[in-house]
């Protein structure tokens, strides 16, 4: 296959990009979009400052642009995200107890169930581990909701959409750590206890290596029963970076249970990191080396 959608298609797997609506427009860059992924991601247009920027006042217009541009062009939709510490509207972050636990409910009963039926995986929640060693749960507002916040999270998105994959999602679990073994953790209990939990998502924001782990902490998770995905790749340009979305994307295809990639965009200059030109194509459109050790190794 000569796309990177198309030649993860041959394995039954999926190759994503993080986008925005406003990109769509862009002809060189909609052109990319359209020639290589066949699964989208809203950069940012689907968390909770963008859907409910006032409490219950809900804003669907850029989640539903880019919604229809999948539908329109063969593309599945992961969401992201309906929970997280970052990006609350300010409503929310001044919320707190049980006023911000029905928020929270709220917030997934309306999103959730807006994109029903129409998304392939959701980031239900969001980053809620600590960094460093402890292998416990950050301090944020949701989590001083009380513990049990990110079970309540799952059941209700899996009421309001029970179509859709439903998934935790992290960085700096790149390999067997303190931080990957507490979520590994709860998700085993999660399985214990038949909370509703479907899928592991991996960031995969990386800097200039990559732990020699990588593979066998995505298999770990998988033999819980759950699906793996990449889901926001992008990794920092330096004399390693081909061989690191190669060995990325080896992994995963070793992974029966490892679903899909996702990028975190398309050329150097939409990254959000574009000061380390992380991803597979250059400013102006060009595929890079890493494209085509990720094209080779799919
Ligand atoms: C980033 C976006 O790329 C930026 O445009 C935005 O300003 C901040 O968020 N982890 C995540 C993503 O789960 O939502 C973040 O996206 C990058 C880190």
């Amino acid at each position: 296959a000569s796309t990177l959608g198309a030649a993860a298609a041959q394995s039954g797997r999926y190759f994503g990009t993080a986008t925005n609506s406003s990109q769509l427009s862009n002809a060189a860059y909609a052109t990319i979009l359209n020639r290589e992924f066949n699964s989208i991601v809203a950069e940012n247009e689907m968390k909770w400052d963008a859907t409910e920027p006032q409490q219950n006042v809900f804003n669907f217009g850029g989640g539903d642009r880019l919604v229809a541009h999948a539908r329109a062009n063969g593309m599945s939709v992961r969401g992201h995200t309906l929970v997280w510490h970052a990006q609350q509207p300010g409503w929310a972050q001044s919320l707190s107890g049980s006023a911000l636990r029905n928020a929270m409910v709220n917030h997934i009963n309306q999103v959730a169930g807006h994109f029903r039926g129409q998304i392939h995986s959701w980031d239900v929640v969001n980053e809620a581990f600590a960094d460093g060693g402890s292998g416990g749960r950050r301090d944020s507002n949701l989590q001083r909701t009380g513990n049990d916040w990110i079970e309540v999270a799952f059941r209700t998105a899996r009421a309001a959409d029970p179509n859709a994959r439903l998934c935790y999602n992290d960085y700096n679990t790149d390999g067997i750590n303190a931080k990957s073994t507490g979520i590994y953790n709860m998700v085993r209990d999660f399985k214990n206890r038949g909370v509703p939990i479907d899928c592991v998502g991996f960031q995969s924001h990386l800097g200039t290596s990559i732990p020699g782990d990588y593979q066998a902490n995505l298999q770990r998770f998988a033999d819980l029963g759950v699906d793996v995905q990449i889901t926001e790749l992008d990794v920092a340009q330096g004399s390693n970076q081909a061989s690191i979305y190669e060995r990325v994307t080896r992994a995963c295809l070793a992974v029966t249970r490892c679903t899909g990639i996702t990028v975190w965009g398309i050329r150097d200059s939409d990254s959000w990191r574009r000061g380390e030109n992380p991803l597979l194509f250059d400013g102006n459109g060009n595929k890079k080396p890493a494209y085509q050790s990720v094209l080779n190794a799919l």
